[in-house]
């Protein structure tokens, strides 16, 4: 019998590829960077499984070109704004993604980038590398404290909370801001409206998901209502944030500054405005980037692909309707 054919974008780490290879006819594509649209679509005429990831839009289009075989969409990033799910479900397709296993790493990166911006670590490498330390200064490079500061988070899922939890490990106060939860009575923090939480954070760090609902959530009006010593982290997604209001808000220094992992669009175009501010820092989207972490999704979208195409249950399912 022959083997389900699968399509693969990238090379996902060996932990989850080896997984496929002796049960699957699998085609990998080769490059770096993600299969050009039209190389897309002739590579998945005919595969009865395709394991993406978040930098690959698949669509419509897409599964028209992969045809009716197509069993199974298996998504290496638990964020999936890149696959037009209602679509999928429409044609009973599984979508996979890779909850939970990223949360640690993501909320790590998280508070890496909020300590970054508040003690001007990366501009503090660029002073020195610049050769500008000529002596202990009492007013080089001054920045925020963590202790005793207000946390706002902004989306109160795993990774919010993973947070929260960090945070409590510097003593400060947290405000969430999440319609999609009920109130957490176990937990210290504090669940507010979007208004209070903006104006009363010394640290804003958002966690949601991109959807209709969050594009550019943190607008002008957002950033009108911060303080003006308020830091701005966003390792989500990039369209949380819009781009123009946030560089007027840093150029302008109505904000003190932010720590962006995620970016609209990405990657940051080089020519982007952005770039030219110093209060602010820009990661690649590396948030889950730790080894095992990206060891753990790989094996986890393998997981999901192969069930898909034999058949069976995704063990992670963004939608489950499709079993109904
Ligand atoms: C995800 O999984 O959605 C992350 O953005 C990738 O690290």
């Amino acid at each position: 019998m022959p083997k389900p054919r699968v399509f693969v974008t990238r090379a996902i780490l060996p932990k989850g590829f080896d997984l496929l290879k002796d049960h699957l006819d699998v085609d990998l594509w080769p490059g770096e960077l993600p299969p050009p649209r039209d190389e897309l679509l002739r590579r998945v005429a005919g595969i009865d499984g395709l394991l993406c990831l978040l930098t690959d839009p698949i669509d419509a289009a897409l599964m028209d070109a992969a045809g009716p075989q197509l069993k199974v969409i298996s998504n290496m990033a638990v964020g999936y704004d890149n696959i037009d799910v209602k679509e999928a479900t429409r044609r009973g397709i599984p979508v996979g993604n890779t909850p939970g296993i990223l949360t640690d790493a993501t909320a790590d990166f998280a508070f890496a980038l909020l300590l970054a911006a508040a003690r001007r670590v990366v501009e503090a490498d660029r002073f020195t590398r610049a050769g500008k330390w000529q002596t202990w200064g009492p007013a080089t490079l001054l920045g925020a404290d963590l202790t005793g500061a207000t946390l706002g988070i902004i989306g109160f899922g795993r990774i919010g909370r993973a947070l929260a939890k960090r945070a409590g490990g510097f003593d400060m106060r947290i405000l969430y801001h999440d319609p999609s939860i009920p109130p957490q009575p176990d937990s210290s923090a504090r669940a507010v409206d979007l208004e209070t939480l903006l104006r009363e954070a010394d640290f804003i760090s958002v966690h949601t998901p991109l959807n209709p609902q969050t594009y550019h959530l943190v607008d002008a009006h957002a950033f009108s209502l911060m303080k003006p010593s308020a830091v701005l982290v966003n390792t989500a997604r990039g369209g949380v944030v819009d781009p123009l209001a946030l560089y007027d808000a840093l150029h302008q220094k109505r904000i003190a500054a932010a720590a962006l992992d995620v970016t609209e669009p990405e990657p940051i175009p080089l020519d982007s405005p952005l770039l030219t501010l110093e209060n602010l820092v820009i990661a690649p989207h590396i948030a889950s980037a730790s080894l095992h972490t990206r060891e753990k999704m790989s094996v986890m979208a393998a997981e999901n692909l192969l069930a898909g195409v034999t058949g069976q249950r995704l063990p992670n399912c963004v939608n489950p309707q499709v079993y109904a």
